[in-house]
């Protein structure tokens, strides 16, 4: 039965609450109800959500595994209901049902600005428990009262008096609980929105003993795990009743060796005073109990305990979506190794939910982080769920026009927030276009049209909106240098707030609304444009695929015009320019192989460092490695200094940064991580086809085409398909090239060997082997197949 039915004869209850105390000193309340059973029940399920984040207790003891229940959604539009089967927990007398709710993201601080209420200001639970078809619902005759969770904030910390009884614990007799509100508003009217969870849940993964602990001041201990990570601490052996203990959660430490937050800390943008980080628990001990907050998550490496007396024992507790691993690499370049492991820590300690920024200063859906990182995302995990359902409330956060928020799930929902900033940059190129490119990849990855099928309109008013842009605006700039406009102006899209490339190595942010970002944008425009027309045609939508592309082919022309010469010299000569140009097929075919060699010489000129940002550093080494430059590619990727990966990886690194030199800014941001999937599609070869026709989603047919280089001498990787696990595994012995190939069932490869020669492969083991020819430079092989059973 759907959500709705089963909590048609809930009224959403809200806590009694006089006075709404200041974002981050709001408690969580708890919400009541007692009833009575002749028997103990056959099945019992309770169906519940909330305003806030809850955890429910049946008879004091707490239910299921998942946390941060219902999640982070689109609230207006999409709130997630989760069952529970209590039937072991009920019994035959009384009972009780039980709802610990705080501020979660509903009401709690979010975002850069950190600013609370962002979908109202008050918190509410629905909740329906079937007993034997024995309805208890939420309603006016449950009671609510603020619990021993003092204050609660995801992004400010959690406070805890243990001294006070534990939620579940106080019955209804009890003095101190107060009758619950009921009222209606349109929101709570909307039982439309209530949706069920596609996406796995998140829960505590993993603990993590500490690998260090310091005493840098007198009562003040300072844990390192090793490891940065999204989620909590547990705390035991707190000191005797009344120690009170402030745990300040950090990823760096000082010169003194104290946790300093200061690198995250973001800024009022009108007073550009800088905000408080946050991140800080206080616990009050009663003797005995460990403290485990479960109301708020921290961004981290370090915790600094203050106020001990005596020594507790510290875990970190990792809190992440359960995200399947799907993909493993290995080579015998240790370095390479450690930066795949860095790239998955990043993922996962943003991966609360929704793919946040950071896990720290924002927590924020930023699009354009998403759509430069889930391609190489599904390599490693399986994120169809968990894009999925992010994608439904990125379409349910578009505006009217089809502008795409900066940031999903958007506390201002699907139009302005009231802040002049972030209202002008909503629509970002590259940020909106994660409309189009995340369920594109997610098409390619996992092969199934439903998502292409849901996005579908989404996808559409975006593009139309970007197009719309180009057509009937111009830059300012461009006006008072070409007063009569060129005829093919209309299909460059330069105006509207825009990040650009955003962060190239040594930019210091500062996004301007103002700026012109038209080499940034048409080639976006360009690029969704085409996909949409791909989509198009998959769906059998043949009017838009035409359409579609016809617009994508008008838009690379305007973006040739007005950014491209004859002879391939693009008019802003950076490194992301060009890998655009190349990755987008904005480049006429004959300018390919010049336009290619321009950016090999800009990447030479920088020493073979990175000069791409944010929106093209995971597409620098795919694009040099396929227009003729894998000795370059290898060369950026085993670089030293900074920027590198390598560099962040010598200097500590345990995820992704946001800043080549990890100064400032956060130490979790995985989006240059993306670097990652270099290591499957080049050099063990794993390819998806471009776009893949109906019959080849999900590695149906895949390629295989190693690129040996950057002195390795063997690599291997496996990948879990929908079909099954793909294994490729090569290594280079003298002058011989081995490779062994794992085609699972239902698919077709086509494996290139590095002479060039081709091959089909079908499902099976298939063993291969190469000799480099006498004489022959590196990349020059013969082939020898051996054990191939199949091959054609
Ligand atoms: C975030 C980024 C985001 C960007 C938008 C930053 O503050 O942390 O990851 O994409 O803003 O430009």
């Amino acid at each position: 039965m759907d959500p709705q039915a089963r909590l048609a004869a809930a009224s959403w209850i809200e806590p009694d609450e006089p006075v709404i105390a200041p974002p981050g000193e709001r408690p969580a309340y708890q919400l009541r109800r007692e009833f009575s059973l002749s028997t103990a029940p056959a099945v019992a399920t309770v169906w519940a959500t909330a305003h806030g984040i809850y955890e429910l207790f049946v008879n004091g003891t707490r239910v299921g595994d998942q946390e941060l229940t219902p999640g982070f959604t689109a609230y207006r539009r999409r709130l997630q209901v989760h069952s529970y089967d209590v039937t072991a927990m009920l019994r035959p007398g009384t009972n009780s049902l039980e709802i610990l709710l705080s501020d979660g993201w509903f009401r709690g601080r979010h975002g850069f600005l950190r600013k609370a209420d962002g979908f109202g200001d008050r918190v509410a639970a629905l909740l329906a428990c079937d007993v034997d078809g024995l309805l208890v619902a939420t309603g006016p005759e449950w009671r609510s009262r603020p619990s021993r969770i003092t204050a609660a904030d995801l992004m400010d910390g959690q406070q805890v008096d243990l001294r006070l009884p534990a939620p579940g614990t106080i019955p209804l007799d009890a003095p101190g609980w107060r009758p619950v509100h009921t009222p209606t508003n349109a929101l709570y009217a909307d039982r439309q929105r209530l949706v069920l969870p596609t996406a796995p849940p998140v829960r505590r993964i993993r603990e993590l003993t500490p690998v260090a602990v310091t005493h840098p001041a007198n009562g003040i201990t300072v844990a390192d795990f090793g490891q940065n990570l999204n989620g909590w601490v547990r705390l035991t052996g707190l000191g005797p009743a009344g120690t009170q203990l402030t745990l300040v959660h950090g990823e760096q430490l000082d010169a003194a060796g104290l946790v300093t937050t200061d690198h995250l800390r973001a800024f009022d943008f009108a007073t550009k005073r800088p905000l408080p980080a946050g991140q800080v628990d206080v616990v009050i001990s009663d003797g005995q109990a460990a403290f485990e907050p479960r109301h708020t998550t921290h961004g981290f490496r370090y915790v600094q305990v203050e106020g001990l007396v005596t020594q507790p024992e510290i875990t970190a507790v990792v809190v992440h979506t359960e995200l399947q691993a799907t993909g493993s690499f290995q080579c015998s370049d240790h370095r390479l190794d450690a930066l795949h492991e860095v790239a998955i820590q990043s993922l996962l300690g943003n991966a609360c939910d929704i793919p946040t920024d950071c896990p720290q200063r924002e927590r924020s859906g930023f699009t354009g982080d998403w759509q430069v990182y889930v391609a190489t995302a599904a390599l490693t995990h399986d994120v169809s769920e968990f894009s999925g359902k992010w994608l439904r409330d990125l379409a349910a956060d578009q505006w009217p026009d089809g502008r795409v928020p900066t940031v999903t799930p958007n506390p201002a929902g699907a139009g302005p927030s009231g802040s002049p900033f972030l209202d002008a940059m909503e629509g970002s190129a590259g940020w909106g276009d994660a409309a189009v490119f995340v369920p594109w990849e997610l098409w390619r990855a996992y092969g199934d049209p439903a998502v292409l099928e849901r996005q579908y309109d989404s996808m559409v008013r975006w593009v139309d909106y970007a197009a719309n842009c180009a057509a009937v605006r111009r830059h300012p700039d461009r006006v008072s240098r070409r007063p009569e406009p060129a005829p093919y102006e209309r299909f460059v899209w330069d105006t509207g707030g825009h990040f650009g490339e955003w962060l190239e190595p040594g930019e210091i942010p500062n996004p301007d609304p103002a700026a012109d970002h038209g080499i940034v944008a048409t080639a976006y425009l360009a690029r969704s444009a085409h996909l949409l027309s791909r989509v198009a045609d998959l769906l059998g939508r043949r009017e838009d695929a035409d359409r579609y592309e016809v617009l994508a082919a008008a838009v690379r022309g305007a973006w040739q015009s007005e950014y491209l010469t004859a002879d391939g010299v693009i008019a802003v000569a950076t490194q992301a320019n060009y890998v655009r140009a190349l990755a987008f097929r904005l480049v006429p075919e004959d300018l390919r192989t010049a336009v290619a060699d321009r950016l090999a010489g800009l990447v030479a000129e920088a020493d073979h460092h990175v000069g791409t940002g944010f929106l093209s550093t995971g597409l620098l080494l795919p694009t040099l490695a396929d227009n003729g430059h894998l000795d370059a590619a290898y060369r950026v990727l085993l670089s030293t200094g900074v920027p590198s990966w390598l560099e962040m990886l010598d200097r500590g690194a345990t995820t992704v940064w946001e800043r080549w030199d990890g100064s400032d800014g956060s130490l979790n941001h995985y989006s240059k991580g993306a670097v990652v999937s270099f290591l499957y599609t080049h050099v063990v070869g794993l390819r998806l086809p471009e776009e893949p026709g109906l019959d080849e989603g999900g590695y149906r047919r895949f390629t295989v085409k190693p690129q040996p280089g950057g002195g390795l001498t063997w690599a291997s990787a496996q990948h879990e398909t929908p079909q099954g696990p793909i294994q490729i595994s090569w290594r280079l012995v003298d002058d011989e090239f081995r490779l062994t190939v794992e085609v699972p069932p239902g698919c077709l490869a086509e494996i290139h060997l590095p002479d060039g020669e081709r091959l089909q492969a079908p499902p099976g083991s298939h063993t291969l082997s190469s000799k480099r020819k006498p004489g022959g430079s590196s990349g020059s092989y013969s082939s020898r197949h051996g054990d191939s059973r199949g091959l054609s």
